[in-house]
């Protein structure tokens, strides 16, 4: 199967270069935003020579609150730029993967959201995402949304300058105070896992439509902070506040943990978040 990969080098794309190219099964075509730019629909006629089976769109506006004072530039990428994989996909008859997110849900339900939940963004980047799974839906018939959430992996996610983990380490090593919000809940996921599991899922070759690929459970920001010091045994103070007291641009969802239902029911399975999380300290030299 040849696979694509836009945005190769980015945290989720960089472990799913990695992964799928260690499989012979797999053809892997990486490509970064110096090859093409997803909000110029002349730079993707590179699939027409390329031939993918798959395109794995990871491009992305990832940055939240930027979100709300630039809403052209997310919408550009996440929505735009979803919109012309879409056409150009569905014209070479491609499988479309677009990666979305949790922050498309509001967070009022109180329990994790399945697939069947309806969205309802309550910032500009979950819209912007929303319409580019709209896109998605509608201009490529063959096509996953794949949504994921609260991502950390080896490489950090280039548009946010690092992940969560890897900030507050930085943080206590520099003597900083940690002051973490208590009140918002989600399912903190790493990238080596989703591509794991998007690779034995593509095999798999499953209906088309939307699946939740996160690690299993959820957790708040404050109990996943202390988790990660909790498993590197180092005594650290983490200071649980409340998410108004950062006085950030966008609204976050204040629970938007994800639950795999429909990934469950096709036998496959993400483990815990705690597990995934040793497992990205321990491959990243901490323990
Ligand atoms: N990070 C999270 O916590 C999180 C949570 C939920 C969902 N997601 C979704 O997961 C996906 C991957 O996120 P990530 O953490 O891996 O982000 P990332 O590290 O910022 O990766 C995004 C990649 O897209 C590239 N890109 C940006 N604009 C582009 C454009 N116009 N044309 C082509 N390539 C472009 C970036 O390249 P440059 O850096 O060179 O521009 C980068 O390689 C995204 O769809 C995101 O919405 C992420």
């Amino acid at each position: 199967m040849k696979v694509a990969i836009i945005g190769a080098n980015g945290q989720l794309g960089t472990d799913l270069f990695e992964v799928f190219s260690r499989d012979p099964e797999f053809e892997v075509i990486p490509l970064t935003h110096k090859d093409l730019d997803v909000t110029v629909l002349d730079s993707l006629e590179i699939f027409k020579e390329i031939k993918p089976d798959v395109i794995i769109n990871t491009a992305a506006y990832v940055r939240v609150d930027d979100a709300e004072l630039y809403p052209e530039k997310a919408f550009a990428v996440n929505a735009i730029g979803a919109l012309n994989v879409a056409k150009v996909a569905n014209e070479i008859g491609a499988i479309n993967v677009y990666i979305s997110t949790d922050y498309l849900f509001d967070g009022e339900k109180g329990e994790p959201y399945t697939e069947e939940d309806i969205p309802n963004p309550i910032n500009v980047y979950g819209a912007s995402k929303y319409t580019g799974e709209i896109f998605t839906r509608n201009y490529s018939p063959k096509h996953y949304i794949i949504r994921v959430a609260s991502l950390y992996g080896q490489a950090g996610a280039s548009g946010k300058g690092g992940n969560f983990v890897e900030w507050v380490i930085e943080k206590v090593k520099r003597g900083e105070e940690l002051r973490i919000v208590e009140d918002q809940f989600m399912s903190p996921t790493y990238t080596k896992d989703v591509a794991r599991t998007l690779k034995e899922f593509l095999e798999l070759g499953p209906e088309f439509g939307v699946y939740h690929m996160v690690n299993e459970g959820f957790c708040s920001w404050y109990e996943f902070t202390r988790a990660i010091f909790e498993i590197l045994g180092w005594e650290v103070q983490v200071k649980p506040i409340k998410s108004n007291e950062l006085n950030r641009l966008a609204k976050r969802p204040r629970f938007s943990a994800l639950e795999n239902k429909k990934l469950e029911k096709l036998g496959l399975k993400m483990r815990p978040w705690k597990e995934a999380l040793r497992d990205y300290l321990k491959e990243k030299g901490y323990l």
